[in-house]
């Protein structure tokens, strides 16, 4: 799908990077043993733990922060408060799971994992892969296309102007 107002298609962009950024997260979970904490120093599982930390910062929290103080207000003067609701409360699950997985990806980027750092992991990272997902379906469905309905030119410019540059 093409959006034609620039704010739609950030948070388009946004959510099919960190669904990719999911599907990596998934697989490394389902390819390591969940008895034996992977060895953190391995550049591939340094590189994925980096990237999530750095996802976790910029695409959850700036964009999540985004949403709720730019974004949802004005869906909520369109009548959309019972999708801005929904959302906001997806948000305040998720930001924490989020925080969590990056503090934990962090630590064990420098030490790796122990057992319990990584029972932690799989658990924390299990629950956030899931809910975003689901969050950024129901984002697709809802909230993006009400952005491209809603948003006029100058708004559009606007708002992603204080999305990027800011
Ligand atoms: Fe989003
Ligand atoms: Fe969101």
């Amino acid at each position: 799908m093409e959006y034609a107002r620039a704010t739609a298609r950030a948070m388009h962009e946004d959510h099919m990077a960190a669904l990719t950024l999911l599907d990596r997260v998934d697989q490394f979970v389902m390819e390591q043993p969940a008895d034996a904490p992977p060895d953190g120093s391995q550049p591939a599982t340094r590189m994925l733990l980096s990237d999530l930390k750095a996802a976790v910062h910029s695409e959850i929290t700036e964009h999540f922060a985004f949403e709720e103080k730019a974004l949802f207000p004005i869906l909520e003067d369109a009548g959309a408060d019972d999708m801005t609701g929904i959302l906001k409360g997806e948000h305040t699950v998720l930001l924490p799971l989020g925080q969590r997985l990056a503090d934990l990806a962090g630590t064990a980027s420098g030490e790796g994992f122990t057992g319990e750092s990584w029972t932690e992991f799989r658990t924390v990272a299990g629950e956030f892969v899931d809910g975003l997902r689901g969050h950024i379906d129901k984002e697709e469905m809802g909230l993006v296309p009400a952005l491209e309905d809603i948003l006029d030119e100058d708004q559009d410019m606007e708002l992603i102007a204080s999305y990027k540059f800011d």
